[in-house]
């Protein structure tokens, strides 16, 4: 039962969205996703970390669930700041039983046991794009930091693996919060996404306070899930 990460795949098969405008690594990136999660077997799991599909409603997302369902392995899903689609973990959880998606799961204030060992924790994040400074913005965060909290304690003693779609660091912005809930639940890794193209080349990887942080958004990739553990 390995462990996988890849986050932002951008799936837009039921709307007009696709990343394919973007050339470059994006050409034929659904054909790129389904070879690159061709090495996993069914009983992996890949988390997904955030920025999903670009659908606005479950219905418009509905093409984009099926692909992924039907790629091997678990999938545990987290929110991305382009997921318009999100919704309830009832109502999600209703929409796949309707549609017969049974691979996917969703992670929010919730966290899933990796083995006896290990568990899969996380939530969206939070990153200084988005209104700055504002009350807004400090309101957000806090919420943020709840989730990750609630995510955090429900793994009990097992080892936190943390799973974020923002980066709690990326150039000269650094999210002490985050990071401290992070550091203190002594989690091993963070890996986050919603960093693109030539901001992949500048983001932050490596040891902080003893936590190794990795991009594994999909482009930086090149579309291959990014194996955490055999
Ligand atoms: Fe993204
Ligand atoms: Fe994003």
């Amino acid at each position: 039962m390995a462990l996988y990460a890849i986050g932002d795949l951008h799936l837009s098969l039921g709307t007009n969205k696709s990343m394919e405008v973007f050339k470059g690594r994006w050409t034929g990136y659904v054909e790129k996703i389904k070879s690159g999660f061709s090495k996993l077997r069914d009983d992996d799991i890949c988390v997904l970390c955030g920025d999903i599909s670009w659908g606005m409603s479950l219905d418009e997302s509905k093409n984009d669930f099926l692909f992924i369902d039907a790629l091997p392995g678990k999938k545990i899903i987290i929110k991305g700041n382009h997921d318009y689609w999100w919704n309830t973990r009832t109502k999600i959880g209703n929409f796949f039983d309707e549609i017969g998606v049974s691979s996917i799961e969703i992670l929010n204030n919730n966290s899933f046991d990796y083995n006896e060992e290990f568990a899969i924790c996380g939530t969206r994040g939070w990153f200084y794009e988005e209104e700055k400074g504002t009350l807004q913005d400090a309101k957000v965060l806090n919420r943020e930091l709840m989730r990750l909290k609630a995510s955090l304690d429900s793994a009990g003693d097992k080892e936190k693996l943390v799973f974020l779609h923002y980066p709690p660091k990326f150039l000269n912005y650094t999210c002490s919060e985050m990071i401290s809930i992070i550091s203190d639940y002594n989690a091993r890794l963070c890996c986050y996404g919603h960093i693109h193209d030539k901001g992949c080349q500048v983001a932050f990887e490596g040891k902080l306070n003893g936590t190794e942080y990795k991009l594994v958004s999909a482009d930086h990739l090149n579309f291959v899930p990014h194996k955490i553990f055999d």
